[in-house]
């Protein structure tokens, strides 16, 4: 039987690259998207290919789903607990972007409730639903790993954009989940890591991308390229193939070393 994973947001960019990863090592994947049935039919088939050429036969199942709507991610799990019999792995990936990138001065009430809901709310219950489901239906076969939960954040955890408040909150709060969901969940066998990237080269990141060419070209990080979907692929795959075992609410920087202050 093989090993399953969520990925939120698999439609485009890291959530895709995380999905090809994963499908590249065998695992069946369950690839969410909001608004992009055609870009999440891309990844399914690429998944595909990814798992056929590495000798794997796996399966992959696109489903819709606006996981900032309460209905929306419930339905996500029911599909996907009806087409799976158990989750290995949840990525929480999926998420926007500043809607509008306005100075915190005048930021609106309207964008943040929107941002708020799908960077911060969905992963929250979309975790629990996750968690419910490993826990009911992974407890006899194999009670020392009953899942795993990976969050996504970003280096706007820490760093401080006054034209993106929203987003960096929400990141900096998707930290303090990880670590929540990681102490409720070691009892239970179910880990919890966050993997924070730098700058990715994405859709997201496209209207940004002569800003960063420069940037990078200064050193802004020590490994002066973009970061690539593929880069947090792997590190997802580390996890998924339990490479932390005794690690848990860990966080995991893919930045190109972005984090380190440097004299
Ligand atoms: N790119 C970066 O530099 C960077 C850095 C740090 C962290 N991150 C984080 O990494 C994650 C992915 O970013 P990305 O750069 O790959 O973004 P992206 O290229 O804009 O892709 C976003 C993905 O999320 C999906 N999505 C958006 N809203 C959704 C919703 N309400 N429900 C379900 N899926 C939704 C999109 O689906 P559709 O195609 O259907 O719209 C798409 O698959 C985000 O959480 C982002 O904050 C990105």
């Amino acid at each position: 039987m093989n090993r399953t994973a969520l990925v939120t947001g698999a439609s485009r960019g890291i959530g895709r690259g995380i999905a090809l990863s994963l499908a590249g090592r065998g695992f069946d994947v369950m690839i969410n998207y909001a608004s992009s049935p055609e870009k999440a039919e891309e990844t399914r088939q690429a998944c595909l290919e990814a798992a056929g050429s590495n000798g794997h036969t796996i399966r992959a199942e696109v489903i819709r789903a606006n996981v900032g709507n309460g209905d929306d991610r419930l339905a996500l799990i029911n599909f996907c607990r009806e087409k799976f019999s158990h989750l290995d792995l949840l990525v929480n990936n999926a998420g926007i972007t500043s809607i509008g990138r306005a100075d915190i001065l005048d930021a609106t009430e309207e964008n943040f409730d929107r941002l708020m809901a799908v960077n911060l709310k969905g992963p929250y219950f979309l975790s629990q639903l996750a968690a419910r489901w490993m826990l009911e239906t992974q407890s006899a076969s194999s009670p020392s790993c009953r899942g795993q939960i990976i969050n996504i954040s970003s280096i706007s955890a820490y760093a401080v954009s006054t034209n993106r408040g929203d987003y960096c909150m929400a990141k900096a709060a998707l930290r303090m989940m990880t670590q929540l969901y990681a102490v409720r969940l070691a009892d239970e066998g179910i880990r919890v890591y966050e993997i924070c990237p730098g700058v990715i080269e994405s859709d997201m990141t496209a209207p940004v991308k002569a800003k960063y060419d420069k940037l990078i070209e200064d050193g802004l990080w020590p490994i002066r390229r973009w970061g690539q979907p593929s880069d947090i692929g792997s590190a997802v795959c580390a996890i998924a193939e339990g490479a932390f075992p005794f690690s848990t609410g860990e966080v995991i920087n893919v930045d190109g070393g972005f984090h380190m202050r440097t004299l």
